[in-house]
């Protein structure tokens, strides 16, 4: 497909810092995409390039989107690509860096998520429908959502503190139905929040789940239990955590409001709230580069829930195979800014499916309206997403899209009710 011209502009994400839209022009139209942005960032995560001038207080990026019109413009307008592929990897090599610092892969995954919904348009095929050719995958799928009602951590201007209390409702025979049962718990929840604490405790944090002045875990996971029995759903909605434990450790040492853990006291604590609460997936129980304590905690509680490495993995492929070697984790956390192309997001997910593990399609904390990635999740049938509340517009996108996509599948591919390994 010729690509006629590419361009950039800066524009505002959910929590007002500026992020790439970028736009491809092809002969069948304009086809653009915005790029999502951490807070609690992995280390080893590609790029994102950022201007450090006085603008947006060095958060603008002016320079990324430069890249895009200047350089990769030069690189591909006028250019005929016959893939995802080709495109991709006439970036990476423009680029020429491990870590995508050169173009900065918030620039790349502007262009590369716009040159998919040109190429889908081109073929005349949903973006999901392509993302399932390219995956190899017969059978689009939607998610299990996990979705996090409860935000701390760096998303509720906490320390010391898990980040993500997320329903997930496993036991539904439709994404609309489990969608419905996650929204109606989670305003069940807040009313619970509201006779408990005021109506302060149901302010929202960055992903839309509230802060509620709830200092202990159990505390937190006691209340969403009973929240899912008071909206009737008991049991048909499970529970998962995202710790981002890189966020609490230092010296190695994890702490958690005033305790302190090793990696070993970590999973046996993570092991009590599995037994307690029922708890089925646990995201970044330990650091990016505890690799021992992933070791323990996957040999302790692998075969039992879901292990989803996040920080750890950085939706890379080099960081994956470590990973499976060493029987770190059981699951990946895709995000496509961390790894800033579509193919090499693609190349992860088919990985994680090869070594047996899950895969979650992850949204960030910093997002836009963009739902590119329900289309993602869609297309790589892989069953789960995790895309915030089910509130804030920057989330409900994502969600809505979803909801859309659910009429056009066939019946016998409509919702995926259990983890899916592999
Ligand atoms: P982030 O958080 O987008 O701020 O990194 C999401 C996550 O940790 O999964
Ligand atoms: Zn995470």
């Amino acid at each position: 497909m010729l690509i006629k011209r590419v361009h950039a502009r800066q524009v505002l994400d959910s929590r007002g810092n500026p992020t790439v839209w970028a736009e491809v022009l092809t002969q069948k139209g304009a086809f653009s995409a915005m790029v999502p942005s951490g807070a609690s960032t992995g280390k080893h995560e590609a790029l994102e390039l950022r201007d450090k001038d006085s603008a947006f207080g060095g958060n603008g990026v002016q320079k990324a989107v430069s890249n895009v019109n200047n350089q990769i413009s030069k690189a591909v307008s006028g250019k005929d690509f016959s893939s995802q592929k080709e495109l991709d990897d006439a970036l990476i090599k423009l680029d020429g860096t491990k870590n995508k610092s050169n173009l900065g892969a918030n620039a790349m995954l502007g262009i590369s998520m716009s040159y998919t919904r040109a190429l889908a348009a081109e073929k005349g095929i949903a973006v999901y429908d392509l993302v399932a050719q390219i995956a190899g995958q017969k059978r689009p799928l939607l998610p299990i959502p996990q979705l996090n009602v409860l935000n701390g951590g760096k998303h509720a201007g906490k320390e010391n503190d898990i980040q993500e209390h997320m329903l997930m409702p496993m036991n539904f025979s439709s994404f609309s139905d489990a969608l419905q049962a996650g929204a109606e718990t989670y305003h069940v929840l807040k009313k619970m929040l509201k006779k408990k604490f005021g109506s302060q405790a149901t302010l929202l944090g960055d992903e839309g789940g509230f802060v509620p002045p709830m200092e202990n875990v159990e505390d937190r996971l006691e209340l969403m239990l009973l929240a899912c029995e008071e909206a009737g759903y008991g049991k048909k909605i499970s529970i998962a955590l995202d710790c981002a434990s890189s966020e609490f450790f230092e010296n190695g040492k994890y702490s958690i409001g005033a305790k302190s853990f090793s990696a070993g006291e970590l999973s046996d604590f993570y092991a009590g709230l599995v037994e307690k609460f029922g708890i089925v997936s646990i995201e970044d129980g330990m650091a990016e580069d505890d690799w021992q304590g992933w070791k323990e905690l996957n040999s302790k509680l692998g075969k039992k829930i879901q292990l989803v490495g996040d920080d750890l993995l950085v939706t890379n492929v080099e960081r994956m195979k470590t990973a499976i070697e060493e029987k770190a984790c059981n699951s990946l956390l895709l995000k496509v800014n961390q790894i800033g192309t579509v193919s090499e997001s693609i190349d992860a997910a088919l990985l994680a499916k090869r070594s047996n593990w899950s895969t979650v399609v992850s949204h960030r904390s910093g997002e836009t309206e963009d739902a590119f990635i329900a289309d993602l999740v869609v297309g790589l049938g892989c069953g789960q997403s995790k895309f915030g509340a089910p509130a804030r517009s920057e989330r409900v996108a994502k969600y809505n899209r979803l909801l859309q996509i659910e009429p056009q599948l066939a019946r016998e591919s409509v919702f995926s009710a259990r983890i899916l390994r592999g």
